[in-house]
């Protein structure tokens, strides 16, 4: 029911309800997260393409995610995408009400947590989710309040999709591969967002934005408000703090689909997102999704001696079904896929 977004004046008030405070154990114990480390940045506006393409595959092994600038989408859209999305959040509990829905499965939905049929604990964020390829099935579906919401989100959706057809190429290249690579291999691919919002919280020590969670798709292009932090990542067993002061900056990570089309030299890391006692903070989630019929294979190239896989072949569909029946951060859902021949012997 849609009384449950906390994006409504009545839950921004007083202490943080029992359905949100996590058991002690799996608290965020932020006083241990490092909060001056930093994540690599990649200039793609550099002349240096051979050093691009090494930056991103040095950024996709140790990492998993990087911060890339001069990346071509325009300065205008991300801005314009930022305020339709805070303006959307704004509008009235009715006007809300009307696109929400907790079933995962729906392809326009405006929803709160993560997955609130499944979950025990709830997460400190409301979300609207979209499907965003091919554009003409899906924008007419989207909200027309904000009236400019679709045309923003069109444009912004368009640039954001080059940008990252444009990094499975550098991606392919880091790797030995053709750039053709993993643009062939995804097929037709999708595309979806996830427009997240996190309130101010009266307990950020208590509770998530976003539990730890890998995800599931190929790649991911973060946009999110520079002026405050959220972002978190899993780097040698400890929580780093991702941040930046360049707001035309967006950050990148690696899926789950990349780290197995990569035979795991590229890592699909944990991440999560933390709340904030004095400021909401506003995402905008771009992610890249095989086609649901692909099959999902290594090419030859990059299997281990023996000529091993170290994941069975599956299709997306198979792995997105099995990724939302679990519950977010259970352990990584490709540990599920593992080839019984490959545990322990690979990298
Ligand atoms: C996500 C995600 C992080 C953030 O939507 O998958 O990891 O900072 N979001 O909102
Ligand atoms: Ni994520």
């Amino acid at each position: 029911m849609a009384d449950q977004l906390l994006s409504t004046a009545s839950h921004r008030l007083g202490s943080l309800p029992a359905s949100y405070v996590r058991p002690e154990s799996q608290r965020p114990r932020l006083h241990e997260v490092i909060s001056d480390a930093a994540i690599p940045t990649v200039d793609l506006g550099s002349p240096d393409h051979s050093q691009i393409v090494a930056q991103i595959a040095d950024a996709c092994r140790h990492y998993g995610f990087f911060q890339v600038v001069n990346h071509g989408v325009g300065k205008e859209s991300m801005r314009r995408m930022m305020e339709v999305a805070q303006e959307f959040f704004r509008l009235p509990a009715e006007e809300k009400a009307k696109h929400y829905s907790d079933d995962p499965t729906k392809k326009i939905r405006l929803s709160t947590s993560f997955n609130i049929r499944k979950e025990t604990v709830r997460n400190w964020r409301d979300y609207l989710r979209l499907h965003c390829y091919p554009l003409e099935d899906f924008a007419p579906e989207w909200p027309s309040n904000p009236s400019s919401f679709k045309e923003v989100v069109s444009v912004y959706c368009k640039e954001v999709r080059r940008l990252g057809f444009r990094l499975l190429g550098l991606i392919s290249l880091g790797l030995g591969l053709e750039e053709e690579h993993m643009v062939k291999v995804l097929g037709e691919q999708e595309q979806h967002m996830a427009i997240n919002y996190y309130p101010k919280c009266p307990a950020p020590d208590l509770t998530y934005g976003l539990q730890a969670h890998t995800d599931p798709n190929a790649l991911t292009i973060l946009l999110q408000d520079h002026t405050v932090a959220g972002l978190q990542i899993r780097k040698d067993d400890k929580w780093i703090a991702v941040g930046s002061d360049d707001p035309h900056s967006f950050i990148i990570n690696i899926g789950d689909q990349l780290q197995a089309l990569s035979n795991g030299r590229y890592k699909s890391v944990w991440h999560r997102a933390i709340v904030n006692a004095n400021k909401d903070r506003l995402s905008v989630a771009s992610f890249l999704c095989p086609s649901n019929g692909v099959l999902i294979s290594p090419p030859e190239k990059l299997l281990s001696e023996g000529g091993r896989a170290m994941y069975k072949n599956y299709t997306y569909e198979e792995y997105y079904d099995r990724f939302w029946s679990r519950n977010l951060d259970d352990e990584h859902c490709l540990e599920l896929f593992k080839n019984a021949s490959s545990l322990e012997s690979e990298n």
